[in-house]
């Protein structure tokens, strides 16, 4: 299957859940107003791959991302890491709550999947 729907509404506030799709994982964060507007006020000048957070989600409350670490390949660990977001435990990068880069050999930010809404809590991946 090219597409996979998933229900976000068993996803609490602050929980990352990670789902499969074309055998990949994806990252779902439901964001709390804290993370989301931490996000919003990141320095750009500080990132290693400048993106603002607007450009990486659809919904702020919802952050979907391959959770692919950019450096080798890992699975990141979810809501760990000295940036609130993600570790990858293979060579130390660490992700910040939108799924960028902030320390750590990685190079860039954890790619978007293409994605949409099809209801309010509801999300189609592919
Ligand atoms: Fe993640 Fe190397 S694969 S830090």
């Amino acid at each position: 299957l090219s597409t996979a729907e998933f229900d976000l509404s068993s996803i609490e506030e602050g929980a990352t859940i990670t789902v499969k799709w074309r055998g990949k994982p994806i990252f779902i964060k439901h964001r709390t107003d804290a993370e989301i507007e931490e996000s919003n006020n990141t320095n750009l000048a500080e990132l290693r791959h400048q993106e603002t957070d607007a450009e990486r989600v659809q919904d702020p409350k919802w952050l979907v991302i391959l959770g692919i670490c950019t450096h080798l390949g890992c699975v990141p660990a979810s809501n760990a890491g000295e940036y609130g977001g993600w570790f990858c435990p293979c060579h130390g990068s660490h992700y910040d709550v939108s799924g960028r880069i902030r320390k750590g050999p990685a190079p860039l930010n954890m790619e978007i999947p293409p994605y949409k809404f099809v209801g309010p809590q509801r999300v189609l991946l592919g």
